[in-house]
């Protein structure tokens, strides 16, 4: 949500704009930025280097491998854009570990301002002006790119509008619950055919029979979603 209207706006500060060439003119993406539920900018953090070379990264102060990326061109973009109401959020394998319950709150956010660390990582005073930091999980990246794809792709699908919100209740997580098995036609595909209680009508019947199926798979897969 917006305070110009009922949209949510994403802003994404990178080094690396051409990786979001079309990533979000496919699809549930670019029905919602038809439909003004989103609206999604890219910065090149590198225009606001006040560097004569646009320099945006430099060595580590007490040695070490790589570059680090400096506060300043970081700052002046997310202060240039910043609101009030603005979440800023620093992508980094060091965050909090992302998952569709902070998706669904995320979503209710107006204006989400999104920096994609890069290289070795970045100066510690940059997280001065981060609300929260997030990894998309345990394994490391070369930027976070591919993770502000993740966010983007994962919020806007639960933005109000974008998709039948049926659609979310019946998401895997919700209830910390994997998804239930799903068929559609033919019933009987090269002998393997569909359980015959999907067929019967019988809706109480098949509302059990998934749960069922949806904690035979949790069990199997990710018992530790049941402990929680
Ligand atoms: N940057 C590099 N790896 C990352 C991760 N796992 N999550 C978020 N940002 C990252």
């Amino acid at each position: 949500m917006n305070e110009k209207g009922d949209y949510m706006l994403i802003d994404i500060l990178t080094i690396f704009p051409n990786m979001f060439t079309n990533i979000f003119d496919e699809s549930i993406i670019k029905r919602a930025k038809e439909k003004n539920k989103v609206v999604i900018n890219i910065h090149n953090f590198r225009d606001y280097s006040l560097d004569s070379h646009h320099k945006v990264d430099d060595v580590a102060y007490g040695g070490g491998a790589g570059m680090v990326l400096m506060p300043q061109p970081i700052f002046d973009c997310v202060l240039s854009l910043k609101k009030d109401y603005s979440k800023v959020i620093l992508l980094t394998p060091s965050g909090i570990p992302y998952k569709q319950k902070m998706a669904y709150d995320l979503s209710k956010e107006k204006h989400l301002i999104i920096i994609c660390g890069h290289y070795e990582g970045f100066d510690e005073r940059i997280r001065k002006i981060v609300d929260l930091e997030i990894s998309i999980g345990d394994y490391v990246l070369t930027g976070g790119e591919i993770p502000a794809m993740v966010l983007v792709d994962t919020i806007t699908r639960l933005l109000p509008g974008v998709i039948n919100e049926q659609s979310h209740l019946e998401d895997s997580f919700n209830d910390n619950l994997l998804d239930y098995p799903t068929y559609t036609k033919p019933r009987d595909f090269k002998g393997l055919k569909v359980p015959d209680i999907l067929l019967s009508g019988d809706h109480k019947k098949i509302e059990e029979y998934r749960h069922k199926e949806s904690l035979k798979k949790t069990k199997e897969i990710r018992p530790d979603l049941l402990e929680k």
